[in-house]
């Protein structure tokens, strides 16, 4: 079984309680979704494989460690993913960004495939899917799926906000995903939103409604 990582930092916790209120505009709500991203990137990359080298410093030889050369990609699943790239580009400017197209119909709460588009060289690449809320979780394990038909095999999901059942959804469909949330919080309310949660992502980050 892959493990859950809650990233409980105060300046996660922080940011993300203005990210919650209902009265943080868009151009707040993306700015803060970008860094907390950035900082949530910082806790995701812990396990990267690191390679020693040697450093010409001025005054001697250092023995120093460098990242491997790990393929890495990341996957925003639209619409409200596409506000976490920035900040994670930000830490991994080389990775490479394919887009998956996921909704949820309203009624049913099924995710519905819209839109997919990959580095061509996904199989080879280490997979960090982003999506800021996970409540029934059928969003992201569609897009998970998604990857994997396409040769994917070592992926990792982020999100902002998770619904227990969502972690226990995605767990039971995908154990060998690893999960990164910034919080865990209560229950999700008859419509399928996440409580407390923040309301509509994608609306809040694009001011769509
Ligand atoms: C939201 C959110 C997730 C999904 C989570 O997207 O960004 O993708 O709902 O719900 P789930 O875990 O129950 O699947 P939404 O369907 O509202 O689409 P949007 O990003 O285009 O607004
Ligand atoms: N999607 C959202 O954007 N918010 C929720 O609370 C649940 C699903």
């Amino acid at each position: 079984m892959a493990s859950l990582h809650v990233i409980d930092h105060p300046l996660i916790q922080h940011k993300l309680s203005i990210i919650r209120d209902q009265n943080t505009g868009p151009k707040e709500f993306r700015e803060l979704l970008e860094e907390v991203s950035m900082l949530m990137a910082y806790e995701v990359t812990r396990n990267f494989a690191v390679e020693e080298i040697e450093v010409e410093t001025p005054v001697a030889t250092a023995r120093c460690w460098t990242i491997s050369k790990t393929k890495i990609a990341v996957v925003p699943i639209l619409r409200a993913g596409l506000g976490m790239v920035g900040g994670i580009l930000k830490l991994i400017p080389t990775a490479k960004v394919g887009h998956i197209g996921v909704y949820r119909d309203p009624e049913s709460l099924q995710p519905i495939e819209y839109y997919c588009k990959l580095p061509s060289d996904i199989n080879e690449r280490e997979l960090i899917i982003l999506d800021p809320m996970l409540a029934t979780g059928g969003s992201a394990i569609a897009g998970i799926q998604f990857l994997k038909q396409r040769g994917a095999s070592q992926i990792r999901l982020v999100c902002l906000i998770a619904a227990p059942e969502g972690i226990q959804n995605v767990q039971a469909k995908h154990p060998d995903v690893d999960i990164y949330v910034g919080a865990v919080d209560e229950c999700l309310n008859s419509h399928g939103y996440i409580i407390p949660g923040l309301g509509d992502a994608g609306d809040r980050l694009f001011g769509t409604k």
